[in-house]
């Protein structure tokens, strides 16, 4: 559920593991889904399912909505998940067993972190430009998720150490909402003043982690600004293009995380802070 870039990725790779049958749940009536991966284009074979009250059971409920999507996909979950399976949420952000354990047991929740540049470009069709990787916590029920992409050319991490991985990835995040903000691509980080300000951001971001127990590199804002000052300069982050495409965007999951853990545990947050209440007067 949640069939857009992230969604579809994960449809193809299911579908080229070969294993698995597949049950789209759309909004609207998806009539074929074409996604053109970094080893070739895939053809995703599906029942598409267009209203929760006509879910059947499945063994495996797979959400990718974005974060603010949650109640939504809540109404899918309760029907698909009715007899105990499994609920794999694969999002942004650091909370996703707080942001689902109204509509499923926490237990069963299984969170991932992906990392893996990719876009709708119409309704069916979706581009992924590079590998998908995908960190999942290394318990009973993340090496059956991770099972399913088994055959699949899916980079898989099980890790003992997911809240790392979580905050890694907020840590980048927290630098993509300087450029939603100023509405302007990757080429911005190539600017000395942008270049300090993105530090002193993850810097922040990095500093509640650690308080909240993520072990992170001491050299992570640094290597978070050489990363986005890599990027092709045209590169739009996904707030960005949320931003550009007049959708809201995921500021809560992400900003309005690191400001709300950094008060829970007594870590000034101020650029952070700063961030998310000009992104959300926006
Ligand atoms: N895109 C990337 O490159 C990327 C990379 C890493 C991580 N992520 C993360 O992955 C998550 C998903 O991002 P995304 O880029 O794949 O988002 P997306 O392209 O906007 O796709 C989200 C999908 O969820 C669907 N949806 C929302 N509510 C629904 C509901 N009630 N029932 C059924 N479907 C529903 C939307 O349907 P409609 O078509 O009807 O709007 C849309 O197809 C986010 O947390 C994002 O931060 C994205």
């Amino acid at each position: 559920m949640g069939v857009g870039a992230i969604g579809s990725v994960i449809a193809a790779l299911l579908q080229t593991a070969g294993q698995n049958e597949l049950v789209l749940c759309t909004r609207r009536p998806l009539p074929h889904l074409d996604v053109e991966t970094p080893e070739g284009n895939v053809r995703v074979s599906y029942t598409n399912l267009t209203s929760p009250s006509v879910a059947q059971v499945v063994d495996w409920v797979i959400v990718a909505t974005k974060t603010y999507d949650a109640p939504g996909a809540g109404a899918w979950i309760k029907r698909l998940a009715e007899q105990g399976a499994p609920v794999a949420v694969i999002q942004n952000g650091v909370e996703h067993r707080e942001r689902f354990a109204v509509y499923v047991p926490e237990d069963r929740i299984v969170p991932v972190i992906i990392d893996c540049p990719a876009e709708r470009r119409a309704p069916g069709s979706v581009h992924q430009r590079g590998t998908a990787e995908l960190f999942i916590p290394a318990d009973a029920q993340g090496r059956a998720f991770a099972g399913l992409f088994h055959g699949s050319a899916a980079q898989i991490t099980l890790t003992d150490d997911f809240l790392s991985a979580a905050w890694r990835k907020l840590c980048i995040n927290s630098a993509g909402s300087i450029s939603a903000l100023l509405g302007k691509p990757a080429g911005v980080f190539r600017e000395e003043a942008i270049g300090k300000v993105t530090l002193e951001v993850v810097r922040e971001c990095a500093e509640v982690g650690r308080a909240v127990g993520a072990i992170l590199d001491e050299d992570l804002p640094e290597k978070v600004l050489t990363q986005y000052r890599n990027y092709p300069v045209d590169s739009v982050n996904s707030l960005l293009a949320d931003r550009l495409a007049r959708r809201p965007m995921e500021t809560d999951a992400r900003i309005g995380a690191i400001v709300r853990f950094g008060r829970e545990c007594n870590v000034p947050t101020p650029r952070n802070s700063l961030l998310l209440s000009l992104l959300e007067a926006l």
